[in-house]
C-alpha cells in the first residue's frame, strides 16, 4: 500500500494536497462502520475511497489490512476519527435537540451528516470547502442517487479568503441559533485565516449558538514527525500531514472566543475513548498528543 500523492497545497479536488485529506478520513470511517463495535456509521464513505482513483489501493473494512488494529493508520488513527465523527455527530444532535436549525460546516469535504443523521424539520446544513472537493463529493452522491434528510447548501469557498458575506448570500440567518463545525480543518489554515474565522462565527452566531473545533496545542509540530501515526500516514498512503499543516503561529481560538464572552470547553479525544469505552489511548511518541477538541457556546442575551 505505498503510493505517492502529489504533496502541494493547493491542489484542487480531492487527488491530492488538502484535498486528499478528506478522502482519509471517509476511508478511516468507512472502516468504523464496518466495525462490530462501530462508534459511528457513515454508509456514504467507502463510496468515496472505492470512486477516487488517488486511493484505489486503500482498505474500507479492517479485515483488508494485513496487521489490522496493530496499524497505525488503519487501526489507530482511522479509530481516532471515527470517535471524532461520534463525539461530533453527538454535539451537532445536541444543538438541534435544543432548537437550533442552522447547521455550517467548515471545511466539510466529505462530511455525509445531511444525509445520515436524523434532523428535525426546518434545519438547513451548509457545507463550505473548496470547489474540486465539493465537485468530487456531489458526483459520487448523485451516481448513489442519496438524497439529503435536511436542507443541504453546498458552499464552494476557500476559507483562506474573506468568506463573511458567502454564507448569508445563500440563506444564512445570522439572527438565529446556529451551530458549527471545524472537524479537521483549523491546523491546515494559516493563523489569520484562523483568526478571520473565528471573529466570521463569532459575528454570523447570534446568542444561543455553539461551535466545535479541533486543535492542536503541539508546540512544535515537527517534534513527531517519526511517530507511528505521521509515518504510517506517509509510508502507506504518500499524505505528509506535517507538510500539509501551517507551521506558522497558532491563534489561541477558544481565548478569543472565551474574551467575547463564549463558554468554552477544550478536552482530549482520550477523554472521550473512556467515556465510550473505545477509541485511541494515549501512547509514546503520539502524534494525538496536543489534539484537543473544543466547545463553545455563545449565550443567549
Ligand atoms: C481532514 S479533511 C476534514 C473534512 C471533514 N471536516 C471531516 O472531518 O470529514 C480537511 C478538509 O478541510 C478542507 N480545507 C482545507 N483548507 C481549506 C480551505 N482553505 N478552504 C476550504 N476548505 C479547506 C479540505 O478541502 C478538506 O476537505
Amino acid at each position: 500500500m505505498t503510493s505517492t500523492a502529489p504533496q502541494h497545497t493547493d491542489v484542487e479536488g480531492v487527488d491530492g494536497g488538502v484535498g486528499l485529506t478528506s478522502l482519509l478520513v471517509a476511508a478511516a470511517r468507512a472502516i468504523e462502520t464496518r466495525r462490530d463495535d462501530s462508534l459511528a456509521q457513515d454508509t456514504y464513505a467507502e463510496h468515496f475511497v472505492l470512486a477516487a482513483p488517488a486511493c484505489a489501493d486503500w482498505p474500507v473494512r479492517i479485515q483488508q489490512v494485513p496487521d489490522g488494529d496493530g496499524n497505525p493508520l488503519w487501526g489507530r488513527f482511522a479509530r481516532y476519527f471515527g470517535l471524532r465523527t461520534r463525539v461530533l455527530d453527538d454535539f451537532l444532535l445536541q444543538a438541534v435537540r435544543t432548537g437550533t436549525r442552522q447547521v455550517v460546516l467548515l471545511g466539510a469535504g466529505l462530511d455525509t451528516r445531511a444525509f445520515r443523521l436524523d434532523w428535525p424539520s426546518g434545519c438547513a446544513v451548509f457545507e463550505i470547502d473548496r470547489a474540486g472537493v465539493l465537485e468530487f463529493k456531489r458526483r459520487v452522491l448523485t451516481d448513489l442517487a442519496a438524497v439529503p434528510k435536511t436542507a443541504r447548501v453546498p458552499v464552494p469557498f476557500d476559507l483562506r479568503a474573506d468568506w463573511s458575506g458567502t454564507l448569508t448570500d445563500v440563506g444564512f440567518d445570522p439572527a438565529a441559533p446556529s451551530v458549527w463545525l471545524a472537524e479537521g480543518l483549523l491546523f491546515y489554515l494559516p493563523g489569520p485565516a484562523e483568526t478571520n474565522l473565528i471573529d466570521t462565527v463569532d459575528r454570523l452566531a447570534s446568542g444561543g449558538s455553539a461551535l466545535a473545533f479541533e486543535a492542536k496545542l503541539e508546540k512544535d509540530l515537527l517534534a513527531y514527525r517519526d511517530s507511528p501515526i505521521y509515518t504510517a500516514t506517509r509510508e502507506q498512503i504518500g499524505i505528509d500531514l506535517l507538510h500539509l499543516f501551517d507551521k506558522g503561529p497558532r491563534p489561541d481560538s477558544a481565548g478569543a472566543l472565551a474574551a467575547r464572552g463564549w463558554s468554552t470547553s477544550t478536552h482530549t479525544p482520550f477523554e472521550f475513548t473512556r467515556r465510550y469505552c473505545r477509541g485511541p489511548l494515549p501512547e509514546p511518541n503520539d502524534a494525538l498528543e496536543g489534539n484537543r477538541w473544543v466547545f463553545a457556546h455563545k449565550p443567549r442575551p
